[in-house]
């Protein structure tokens, strides 16, 4: 087990297949299929571990949403892919989006220690409740479970999970040729698990997490979701538009973590950054209205109406927003998720519908830099220094493209700050991560 790195930034790159801006597999040379093929991801996760990044993660939802059908998206079954990229990187992590709502923590606790297997300690698990009612009539269901009871489900899941893979003690495996036995019974218990939503005995069939357990994440933004997060998750992701929110949000968790007795340390927040990067600053402007001009006006209003929960009908280009249409968020408990901060984005800058869907074509309410190497550097020096985050998840405007240029001029001016890595120490995700 190596020795954790010291205080860098944490950098991960967010795999949006093809990009996070517009439509860049629409002016690409690349076969249109490519983007949702594992080669694309494979591409992208040389060049992040040739940059010397944390991680490659990988968001999931089990429902065909209405951005897929006018874009790539992640069609590929996420352990699936990243097992697939453990065999073309080394040091990389590899994280995975899977929902404790639609699957079974004995099932989910046996494939994640499995990627964690075959990666040598390199797996990460965001943790998600996955809202929406198309994911729960893919699973038997006719609507999704409320917020607070999918809540409550996760926070046993985890429980259950994180029990089984406690479930062997080191030396368990001891595959003794003289006396014939493998396994140690004596080092593998039951978990006995008997709660509100599952009933698991246990031990685990799965090899045992010699490099150490999957890193948790979690992204929840709802009180039930960050308290979760503060209880259980070693990173937080979060959306800010801004470095004060993203301040307040980091200052929030770690009270919260020590509230629930951890170090504060051991909770990294993640803030989404989008990155549009150039030689000079006018060259990324230029290049961020090439990518947004290459998503047609139609699908503009279609992301724009899924987003905002309404009818494509009900929304003009050319035209204010319709805001007495506009649904109220689904939060019982003041959720501040990616549309509400979305909503009232658009609200305070009072932009109408063009400029609203113009937005989300670029990635929404995320931080974004457009700008120069030098001015890329400097946003993630400043948010870093100033205590507003412990780390960046990287989306990309254009994807390997726009990444090779990020690995090419970025990294080095943060390695020439001191602010990351200039080789891997570690050979763990949760290494890289300083846990
Ligand atoms: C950077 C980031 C990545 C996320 N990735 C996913 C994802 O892959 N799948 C998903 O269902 N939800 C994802 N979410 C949504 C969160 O899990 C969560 O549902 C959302 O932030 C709202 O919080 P709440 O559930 O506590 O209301 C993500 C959120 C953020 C900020």
């Amino acid at each position: 087990m190596s020795t954790p790195e010291g205080p860098h930034v944490i950098l991960n790159a967010n795999l949006i297949p093809g990009g996070t801006i517009g439509s860049p597999w629409r002016r690409s040379s690349s076969d249109g299929a490519y983007f949702v093929t594992v080669e694309h991801y494979a591409d992208v996760a040389r060049v992040a571990e040739r940059g010397l990044l944390d991680a490659v993660f990988l968001a999931d939802s089990p429902d065909i949403q209405a951005k897929d059908w006018n874009a790539p998206s992640r069609l590929l079954d996420p352990i699936v892919a990243q097992s697939v990229l453990s065999t073309h990187t080394e040091r990389i992590g590899l994280i995975v989006t899977a929902t404790t709502s639609y699957n079974d923590p004995y099932n989910l606790a046996r494939q994640f220690a499995a990627l964690a297997a075959v990666s040598h300690g390199r797996a990460g698990w965001n943790i998600v409740v996955t809202g929406g009612d198309a994911a729960a009539r893919n699973h038997s269901l006719d609507e999704a479970p409320a917020k607070p009871e999918r809540y409550e489900r996760a926070a046993e899941f985890l429980d259950v999970v994180t029990a089984l893979w406690d479930s062997w003690s080191p030396g368990a495996l001891v595959a003794d040729r003289a006396t014939g036995r493998y396994l140690d019974p004596g080092r593998i218990h039951p978990i006995s698990h008997d709660g509100k939503h599952f009933r698991v005995a246990g031990p685990l069939k799965a090899p045992p997490l010699d490099d150490g357990r999957p890193v948790l994440i979690q992204a929840g933004a709802s009180t039930h979701g960050v308290e979760l997060g503060a209880r259980t998750a070693d990173a937080i992701y979060t959306a800010h538009a801004d470095i004060d929110s993203a301040r307040r949000r980091r200052a929030e968790v770690r009270a919260l973590a020590a509230a629930a007795g951890r170090d504060p340390d051991t909770v990294k927040l993640l803030p989404g950054l989008i990155v549009i990067l150039a030689d000079t600053e006018e060259g990324a402007r230029r290049r961020e209205r090439e990518l947004t001009d290459l998503i047609p006006d139609h699908v503009q209003v279609a992301n724009l109406a899924a987003r905002l929960g309404m009818r494509e009908e009900d929304l003009d280009l050319d035209a204010p927003i319709p805001w007495d249409r506009v649904p109220a968020e689904e939060s019982a408990d003041g959720s501040r998720g990616q549309r509400a901060v979305f909503l009232e984005f658009v609200r305070d800058r009072d932009l109408d519908t063009r400029g609203a869907a113009r937005l989300l074509a670029g990635g929404g309410v995320h931080n974004t830099i457009v700008g120069a190497p030098e001015q890329v550097a400097d946003h993630i020096e400043t948010w870093f220094r100033t205590g507003a985050c412990d780390g960046f998840n990287l989306m990309i405007d254009e994807l390997p493209s726009g990444l090779e240029a990020f690995v090419d001029t970025v990294v080095p001016l943060l390695q020439r700050r001191g602010l990351f890595r200039t080789e891997y120490a570690t050979t763990t995700l949760r290494g890289h991560y300083g846990l």
